[in-house]
Order: structure tokens, then C-alpha cells, then sequence
């Protein structure tokens, strides 16, 4: 088996400017500190636009340093030299054309700037901008001197850009940096088989109920929770069926897909897998189908239209009713007011081990977004409350919950 904690005990400064891409760097902290390194955060001022040093700090268990001198200065005022030796690694990611700028010019006006001057490990940058700032001689020629003095690059990658630009620019996935960040440090990246042996079902995405050949009953699900479930348990080993309502999202890696419409074909399809050992459900189901569907196209009269629906199967509750011994069944609860009290009594009347609540009316959260925050409630009465995170970050903790042994 591979080393759980590959990192342990190794000393990362890690640097995050203020650019779009600074959202991942959650992901990338989390991976660090689960392979046991210590990790040091530090932001500049815009940084902290895009991504809130509590966020940074609660998953770094450390204060996350962005002025070189505080507001309320401690007689700690040489700290950026204790930690430019502190560190063995000092990576910042990802990079924006203004911090390279002085990077590459040796100015000095923040915490993580001067840690870099006076950083005696080596460095590791991951620019990340706009393809044509990237492009730019200006920018081009600063990264010239920042590998001139000894900084390791790594590139940024070809793809869609938070302008709507398509070219080179964006920042390696989190995953492929802490992979970097591990050979530098002479550690293999570990490899976590942690569910292999077991078969994990996600349900995820909207059902569609349809009306006619045209018009449908559905929600504003994307898919795009219960996918980041199904591939973080797939990464990890498992077994995974995904059964899906219609998404625009990719299968992920080594995932058995289920494409399904209606709230009933999201049970038959459910029911067809009654061996999983956890099961996720993360999908956005109809609670109400039309009565009556008709396969030619309604033909609008004078007077109004009175719609019958009819209650759909609750498909978790229903798996809630059999569970089987050893089975852990997690369901999602979306919930606009009294949460807590909602999600609890879900929890109980659906004969769940955990739930996750999430608001969608709050920034960050709920459908859409690629980050999202989450309460995780258990059975046996504990919760945890989870800053706003990248979806797979938010994926990763779960699993990490929901399959501890208990
Ligand atoms: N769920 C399900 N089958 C249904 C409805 C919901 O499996 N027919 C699952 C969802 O995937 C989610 C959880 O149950 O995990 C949500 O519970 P539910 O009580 O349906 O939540 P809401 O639809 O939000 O309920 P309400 O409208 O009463 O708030």
C-alpha cells in the first residue's frame, strides 16, 4: 500500500495572487495538508478578493499572512525572513502578470513578496491570466528573468478562460500542482485506494418530467455536485454507478453512467443496483409529475389550463426503508429557511447516516456555481460546517466523512 501522508512534516510556503484561478488553490491546500505537509498561506491583497483567508486558513490550520508589516504590528516584523527559511518549498499559484512583474523585479511589498526574496528553498511558480497577458512581451520576458534566477515554471494550459478567451492561460488542475509540489519534494504523490472493494451509487442532475413532446416540468440542477462525487470515489477506487438526469457534463473517469429522465426512471434505475455499500444521492428530484403526459403536443383553448400532478416515488427514502446492514446513505437537502431543523428531520424520516445541506440563495452555494457550502449532518446528531469550497474539494471532504469507519 502507498504512504498515506507522502508530505509529512514538509514545510510549504504557498503563495496565491489575486486572479480567478486563486478559487483552486482550496483544493490544492487540502491535498497538501491530507498528505501531512505543513502549510503556510500567503495572500496578497486582491488574492483575498477572490478567495477569503478564512477559507485559506481554516483548511491550512494556520493564519494566513498577507501584509508584511500588520496593522497592529507585534514586534514580529522579520517574520518574512524566518519564513523564507522556514519553508523547503515555496510555491505560488497560481500567479498573476502584476506579482510576476515584481517578482522578476525584486519588489517588495507585500508578505508573500518578501518571503520571496528572502526564500532560501526553491520556488515554484504556476502563472495563470488572460492568454494575450500571458503573451505579452512584458509578461513573457519577466517569466525569461524568473527562470533566469532559478524559479520553476509550470505553465499554464491551453482552455477555456474566465473571459470567455479560449488559448493558454489557465492554471493546472490542483492535482497535477500537488503532483509537481510532491516530486520536488522527493515524495511520491500518494495514491488513495481508499474505497477500492466497495460500490458507491450516485444519483445526480435534474429529472425531467414531460408534459408533452415539448414542454417539461424540471429544476435548475447541473449535475455538478453528484459528478465531482462520483469521480473523487472512482479516483479513490470504488466501484461507481452514477445514474444521471439529463447534464451537460463529461463521464467522469472509470464511472458507469446511467442516463435517466423521469423521478420514475431514476427509481427502476436505482433499484437495478442494490448491492452499493454508500450511496450519494445527489440528484434534484421531482417531488410532483404531471398525471397525465401526451405524446402529441397540447393545443392551447381559451380558458386556463389546470395542470394534475402526482406525487413521484421518493426514491432515497425508499432505499432508506431496505437498507441493508453496513449500508451508508447520504442524501442532499436544499433548503431556502430552517435548514438545520429541515435537513434533521429529512434525515430522520428518510433513515439516513448522513445529509448535506446547502442554501441555494447563498453566493457560492447550491446549483450552478463551481464551489458550493455545505453543513454535514449525522445520524448520530454531530455537524460540520464547511467553508465555501470548490465542488471536488467539497466531494473530497465528504467522502472523507461518510466513509470513515464509525
Ligand atoms: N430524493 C429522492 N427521491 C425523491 C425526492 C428526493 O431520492 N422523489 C432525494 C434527493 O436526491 C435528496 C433528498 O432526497 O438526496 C432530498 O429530500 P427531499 O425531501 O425530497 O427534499 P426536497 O425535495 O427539497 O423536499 P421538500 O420539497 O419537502 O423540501
Amino acid at each position: 500500500m502507498s504512504d498515506p501522508k507522502p508530505l509529512a512534516g514538509r514545510r510549504v510556503l504557498l503563495g496565491v495572487t489575486g486572479g480567478i484561478a486563486a478559487y483552486k488553490t482550496a483544493e490544492l491546500v487540502r491535498l497538501l495538508k491530507k498528505a501531512g505537509a505543513l502549510v503556510q498561506v500567503l495572500m496578497t491583497r486582491e488574492a483575498t478578493r477572490f478567495v477569503t483567508p478564512l477559507t485559506l486558513g481554516t483548511l491550512s490550520e494556520r493564519e494566513v499572512l498577507v501584509d508584511l508589516v500588520p496593522d497592529a504590528p507585534n514586534g514580529s516584523w522579520t517574520r518574512h525572513v524566518h519564513l523564507g527559511r522556514w519553508g523547503e518549498l515555496l510555491v505560488v499559484a497560481p500567479l498573476t502578470a502584476n506579482t510576476m512583474a515584481k517578482l522578476a523585479h525584486g519588489h517588495c511589498d507585500s508578505m508573500l513578496t518578501a518571503v520571496y526574496l528572502s526564500a532560501a528553498c526553491p520556488v515554484l511558480v504556476c502563472p495563470a491570466m488572460d492568454h494575450d497577458m500571458f503573451e505579452h512581451p512584458a509578461t513573457q520576458e519577466n517569466l525569461a528573468l524568473l527562470v533566469r534566477h532559478g524559479v520553476h515554471v509550470m505553465p499554464p494550459e491551453e482552455g477555456e478562460l474566465a473571459s470567455g478567451l479560449v488559448g493558454k492561460g489557465r492554471l493546472p488542475d490542483p492535482a497535477a500542482i500537488f503532483e509537481r509540489i510532491a516530486r520536488m519534494l522527493g515524495a511520491a504523490a500518494p495514491e488513495d485506494r481508499s474505497l477500492a472493494g466497495r460500490h458507491v451509487l450516485v444519483t445526480a442532475g435534474p429529472t425531467v418530467e414531460d408534459l408533452d413532446p415539448v414542454r417539461f416540468l424540471s429544476n435548475r440542477s447541473t449535475g455538478t455536485m453528484g459528478f465531482a462525487v462520483a469521480a473523487e470515489a472512482a479516483r479513490r477506487g470504488a466501484r461507481v454507478t452514477l445514474v444521471t438526469g439529463p447534464t451537460s457534463l463529461e463521464t467522469p473517469a472509470g464511472v458507469d453512467r446511467v442516463d435517466i429522465r423521469s423521478a420514475d426512471d431514476l427509481e427502476r434505475a436505482v433499484r437495478s443496483v442494490p448491492d452499493a455499500d454508500l450511496v450519494v444521492a445527489a440528484a434534484a428530484v421531482a417531488d410532483y409529475a404531471p398525471v397525465e403526459s401526451s405524446d402529441r403536443k397540447l393545443k392551447k383553448a381559451d380558458d386556463d389550463l389546470m395542470l394534475r400532478l402526482r406525487r413521484t416515488p421518493d426514491v432515497l427514502a425508499g432505499l432508506g426503508a431496505s437498507k441493508r446492514a453496513g449500508q451508508v446513505l447520504v442524501g442532499f437537502a436544499l433548503e431556502t429557511h430552517d435548514g438545520l431543523e429541515n435537513a434533521r428531520a429529512k434525515l430522520e424520516r428518510k433513515n439516513l447516516d448522513y445529509i448535506v445541506l446547502n442554501d441555494p440563495n447563498e453566493t457560492g452555494a447550491g446549483f450552478g456555481p463551481d464551489t458550493n457550502r455545505v453543513t454535514l449532518l449525522s445520524r448520530e446528531g454531530g455537524r460540520e460546517d464547511f467553508p465555501v469550497l470548490p465542488k471536488a474539494a467539497v466531494a473530497s471532504l465528504l467522502l472523507d466523512r461518510v466513509s470513515a469507519p464509525r
